[in-house]
């Protein structure tokens, strides 16, 4: 190896050192300033809110055939004590019955109840129980009673102006 050469090797090493070193210098000066900079702290329960809502799914999918004017609602679980026909009709039935949704006898005309009626009250029964067409099993509401469903049914029917 030629001195020249020999030179131009040290200048090479010299300054591939000075290179690293520097690169090493500049590694050590932002783990100290990013260190700094956020240093680890719980949340507070603002940002986690905000956070939450940023990451938050946009939509869920619904895996129960009720309808949702009955589902998930507090009405539509099984409460510890029977309800009345009343209140059946009124939180249930009344969602389809009372503007007559998807050809429903309405609650109140007697004309769409007299052919219902006419099949025998228990036919009537057993439909609220298990459906007919359009109508859903328990009015779509699995948590009804055989006995809540048949005494909203004679609720109805009442304020039909019939008896059954
Ligand atoms: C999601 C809407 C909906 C709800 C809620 C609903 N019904 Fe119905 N119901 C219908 C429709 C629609 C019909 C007409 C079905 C047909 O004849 O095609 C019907 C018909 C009926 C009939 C007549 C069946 C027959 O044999 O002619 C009875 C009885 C009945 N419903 C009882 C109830 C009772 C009791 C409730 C409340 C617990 C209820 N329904 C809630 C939609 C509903």
């Amino acid at each position: 190896m030629s001195e020249q050469e020999n030179d131009s090797m040290l200048t090479l090493v010299g300054v591939l050192g000075a290179m690293v070193a520097f690169a090493v210098f500049i590694g050590v000066l932002a783990y100290f300033i990013g260190g700094f900079a956020h240093e680890d702290r719980p949340l507070e329960a603002r940002e986690l809110a905000a956070l939450k809502e940023r990451i938050a799914p946009i939509g869920e999918v619904r895996t129960s055939d009720q309808p949702l004017e009955t589902a998930g609602t507090a009405a539509s679980q099984a409460p510890a004590a029977p309800r009345s026909g009343a209140e059946v009709v009124q939180q249930v039935c009344a969602a389809c019955h009372g503007a007559g949704v998807l050809g429903a006898p309405k609650i109140g005309a007697k004309a769409d109840w007299e052919p219902r009626l006419a099949q025998g009250f228990d036919t009537l029964v057993n439909h609220s129980v298990n459906g007919i067409r359009a109508m859903p099993p328990k009015g779509g509401n699995p948590g009804l009673s055989d006995d809540e469903l048949k005494a909203a049914l004679t609720e109805m029917l009442k304020q039909s102006s019939l008896s059954p």
